[in-house]
């Protein structure tokens, strides 16, 4: 944004993303990296010639970064209810007493190309951004759900392998791709109830390409509308802003918020 002219407001510095968000943040980055990279090979093996050994290396590559990834987020979510006052649902969430009119204004805002800089996220913000929580959460639960079906590995790996194995074999020595260890019927049950599972985690997979560029075009659009310091608070937790905020300061809901 080039300052309007007239607009002497000084430049504030309020910090607003707290350690826990911006770890989160960039593990998730490098972890969502990770398992897209990981996973194109995976829907690929065929023409990457791939074999059965691979297939599992590859796999359990994806699963290991999976935990990481999984442990993750569910560190976010219970942190939006315990963190500081921008990490919490409140701040997050689209919806809420002002929502409809905040988001008109945003909008208006935007086709006038005026800039209006937010603390938190603005109201186009949370909402891609809920959709990006519900979609990488729904990644998180199919995956260890496939960790179990495809490799017997935990958190469900376990239970699989109890239902899937013959009769006098010991489910604690079931190696995926060893249909002599399988009890053919029990292998084809669990077949068709991982089926859907795995619809599910691609289609979400194609989603979530469309919606992380969504989230990189918006942080971008607002970056270059503001003239602000977007990309690198999520490194240091403050933003600089000319001019009021368009959400104000919000009240510090967690003392060990301010300078973490
Ligand atoms: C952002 C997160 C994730 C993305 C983008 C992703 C992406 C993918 C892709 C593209 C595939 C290939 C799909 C196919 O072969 O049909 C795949 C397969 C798989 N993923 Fe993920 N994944 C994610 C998270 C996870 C997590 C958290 C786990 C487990 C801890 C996991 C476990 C698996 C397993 C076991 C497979 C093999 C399924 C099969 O046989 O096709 N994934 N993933």
């Amino acid at each position: 944004m080039t300052t309007p002219p007239g607009n002497t407001a000084p430049h504030t510095t309020h910090t607003v993303w707290d350690a826990g968000v911006r770890w989160f943040h960039w593990i998730n980055l490098l972890c969502v990296l990770g398992l897209i990279a990981v996973g194109v090979a995976i829907l690929n093996d065929k023409a990457l010639g791939v074999d059965n050994d691979g297939k599992i290396l590859l796999k359990t590559v994806h699963v290991w970064i999976g935990y990481v990834f999984a442990l993750n987020i569910t560190w976010r979510l219970v942190w939006a209810f315990i963190g500081g006052p921008y990490a919490r649902w409140s701040a997050l969430l689209p919806g809420g007493r002002g929502y409809l009119s905040e988001l008109r204004e945003s909008a208006a805002d935007l086709r006038a190309g005026r800039a209006r800089p937010y603390l938190g996220h603005d109201p186009f913000g949370r909402i891609v951004l809920s959709i990006l929580l519900l979609l990488l959460s729904t990644q998180a639960v199919t995956g260890l759900i496939l960790a179990g079906t495809d490799l017997f590995l935990p958190p469900f790996g376990g239970s699989i392998a109890r239902w899937v194995a013959a009769p006098g074999v010991d489910p604690g020595t079931l190696v995926p791709y060893q249909p002599a260890l399988y009890d053919a019927t029990a292998y084809a049950a669990m077949r068709e109830f991982r089926a859907p599972v795995v619809t599910i985690h691609l289609y979400v997979f194609y989603s979530l390409l469309v919606v992380a560029a969504a989230h990189i075009a918006g942080v971008v659009i607002a970056e270059i509308r503001e003239g602000g310091t977007l990309v690198s608070a999520m490194f240091t937790g403050k933003k600089i802003l000319r001019g009021p905020p368009a959400d104000g300061a919000r009240k510090p809901l967690n003392p060990r918020t301010p300078g973490l």
